[in-house]
């Protein structure tokens, strides 16, 4: 997103943009390329901005305690050497803002089951044993929408993994009111936009990249060094065929496309003009390319998140400060549902 998006279906809604990331083990060049970096562009382009680091979606699966409070600064850290300022963006994480939660049992009670039965992220999270899946894994999505709507946001960057979630969110802010006869929450537009907004496995060109794979070489990791992101570069699985001379050739190349597109959304180019420069060349030639480009992109960021993680104190500021500006946006528009469902508030 490097210019601002244009309200549409948002209605009278004034722009504000709000996304949120899992605090579940390392941040991917996934996250970084189909997410922070078009949070950072959103902010820079002077839109109002919302980010959330969200805890209470990450204990739909076990989490160690411990783990989960580091990875919450980590996750913190990732932001702000990301570009997230939190002086221009609001930076928090989930948990410290109730309105989450209370708008999230609002929002359990508009959505349907046949709804959440279609999620396929569940399905692929809950695999074989949804018997044994946590009832929050379930309602995820509800809370998903709670967080948006909590801040009547109408943009909502995300990689592609998310649209239907998205879909959702605007089905249950449909429901809400027509249900009461209200048009009290926007419908949102999820920015889907850019060369990366599904990066794959560098083992697997038709799987997702993702931290939960098995298999560190099959991702990049903020936190990896330079001579690591090279090597896992230059192992990268790609067909014995050199780049085609232009974007149609790549189309049913995976692996090549996903090079492709990294090295486009990494150097701020689109794919035709990537193919202008790299088209025809051997992998042998192109992937010692995109490493540097990935080094000199990376380096200063994983650099940057290790500073930061040495000021624990400093990052929980941040976040308690970022979640009271949060606070203060959440907690009328959730009075007013209260209100607009029936509940009685005499203190
Ligand atoms: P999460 O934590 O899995 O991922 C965070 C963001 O990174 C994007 N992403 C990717 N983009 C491109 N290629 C990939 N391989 C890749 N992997 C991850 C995701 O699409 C996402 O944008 N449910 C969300 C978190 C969430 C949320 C929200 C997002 C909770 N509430 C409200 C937006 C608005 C999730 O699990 O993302």
């Amino acid at each position: 997103m490097t210019q601002a998006p244009t309200p549409t279906t948002a209605g009278p809604f004034p722009q504000r943009v709000f996304s949120g990331i899992q605090p579940s083990g390392g941040l991917t060049l996934g996250n970084y390329l189909g997410a922070l970096k078009r949070f950072a562009q959103a902010q820079d382009a002077g839109i109002e901005t919302i980010y959330c680091i969200v805890d209470l979606h990450a204990i739909t699966v076990w989490q160690d305690p411990e783990k989960l409070r580091r990875a919450t600064r980590e996750l913190a850290c990732g932001f702000i050497a990301s570009g997230i300022d939190p002086a221009r963006s609001i930076l928090f994480n989930q948990s410290q803002v109730s309105a989450h939660a209370e708008l999230g049992w609002v929002f359990n009670c508009v959505a349907r089951m046949g709804w959440l039965n279609r999620m396929t992220q569940f399905k692929d999270k809950a695999g074989k044993h949804a018997e044994n899946a946590s009832v929050g894994l379930f309602c995820y999505p509800d809370l998903m929408a709670a967080d948006i709507l909590a801040y009547h946001a109408t943009h909502v960057p995300v990689g592609d993994d998310q649209k239907q979630h998205l879909e959702l969110t605007r089905d249950i802010a449909l429901k809400f009111n027509h249900d009461f006869g209200v048009e009290f929450f926007p419908i949102v537009e999820p920015v889907i936009e850019g060369a990366a907004t599904r990066v794959m496995s560098l083992r697997d060109g038709t799987k997702k990249m993702s931290k939960s794979d098995p298999s560190d070489q099959s991702r990049i990791n903020l936190t990896d060094d330079a001579d690591t992101i090279a090597k896992k570069l230059r192992k990268a699985k790609t067909d014995p065929e050199p780049l085609p001379e232009t974007a149609e050739g790549l189309k049913d190349r995976p692996e090549a496309r996903n090079l492709v597109n990294i090295y486009a959304a990494l150097s701020d180019q689109t794919v035709d003009q990537v193919m202008a420069e790299v088209g025809g060349q051997q992998f042998g030639t192109f992937k010692p390319r995109l490493a540097d480009l990935a080094v000199a992109k990376l380096s200063p960021i994983s650099a940057e998140m290790s500073r930061l993680m040495q000021d624990p104190a400093e990052i929980d500021r941040i976040l308690g400060q970022g979640a009271a500006r949060a606070d203060a946006i959440a907690r009328p528009i959730l009075q007013k549902t209260y209100d607009i469902v029936g509940m009685i508030r005499s203190r």
